[in-house]
């Protein structure tokens, strides 16, 4: 179903968007494997794709970078000719005490975190309204839903927004093409790296299925949503938390 579809995965140096472009990859598609500053990491997954018998290139860009990102598509239309599938999938979260959060972290996770998806379905969708259409999976989290954290203010107001995004979107680019996105909880990634063993073991009583998600669970979502199986899908956010409450 994927054979030569071409699949642009932002921020797959590592965890969720790394599993999720090893997945496409499995399926034959060619992967464009985007970072911003971990390049070591992100040519290891191109190689282990090219060892999977797929197409990958690295492309360095911050999402949250106007120039960067049209860069990065057109990098992307040289190689391949076309965009079949974009998963915005960087992001970025850093937990501080309400109190002590500054503008600049404010503005540096919006930037990324949203902005970044806006400027990447902005110019992506471009190329696919041109080539007759695509799918567009934003990664959101029940952050952004009905899992809250303080400490990580600006993040949660991040990806509600990505939420509402994702329904403007799949309103502006039907019928050509489907937007939906994927609401994460907990997932095993080096994004949780730093939290308090306690804080885990008791966010993990709280999950129904006593544990944090693998990366590949997410990213066996997103390929759900770009495949022919979610042909009715638009506009909708599927979480994938395990149960949470
Ligand atoms: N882990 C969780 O529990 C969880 C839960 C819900 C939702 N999510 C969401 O899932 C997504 C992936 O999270 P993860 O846990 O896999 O995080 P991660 O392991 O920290 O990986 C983040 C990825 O994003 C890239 N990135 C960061 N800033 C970027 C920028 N400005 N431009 C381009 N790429 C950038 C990183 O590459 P560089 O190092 O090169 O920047 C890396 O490849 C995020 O949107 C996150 O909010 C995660």
């Amino acid at each position: 179903m994927f054979k030569n579809k071409v699949v642009l995965v932002t921020g797959s140096s590592r965890g969720i968007g790394k599993a999720t472009a090893l997945l496409f990859a499995k399926k034959e598609a060619k992967l464009v494997v985007n970072y911003s500053s971990s390049e070591k990491e992100a040519c290891a997954v191109v190689n282990e794709i090219k060892n999977l018998g797929s197409e990958a290139i690295t492309i360095k860009c911050d999402v949250s970078n106007e120039s960067e990102v049209k860069k990065m598509v057109q990098k992307t239309i040289d190689k391949f000719g076309k965009i079949d599938i974009l998963v915005n999938n960087a992001g970025i979260v850093f937990d501080v005490p309400f109190f002590e959060r500054t503008v600049e972290q404010w503005k540096k996770t919006l930037d990324v975190n949203l902005l970044g998806t806006f400027l990447c379905s902005k110019y992506v969708s471009k190329q696919m309204l041109k080539t007759g259409g695509g799918k567009i999976i934003n990664i959101s989290s029940t952050n952004g839903i009905d899992c809250f954290s303080p400490e990580a203010i600006d993040y949660d107001t991040s990806k509600a927004g990505i939420i509402i995004m994702t329904r403007d979107l799949a309103k502006e680019l039907a019928p050509t093409i489907q937007v939906n996105s994927i609401a994460p909880g907990w997932v095993d990634t080096k994004m949780n790296k730093d939290l308090p063993k306690d804080f885990i073991k008791k966010e993990t009583e709280n999950i129904y299925l006593k544990r944090f998600a693998k990366p590949e669970e997410i990213a066996n979502a997103v390929l759900f949503l770009a495949s022919d199986a979610a042909s009715y899908i638009t506009g909708s956010i599927l979480k994938v938390d395990g149960g949470y409450g």
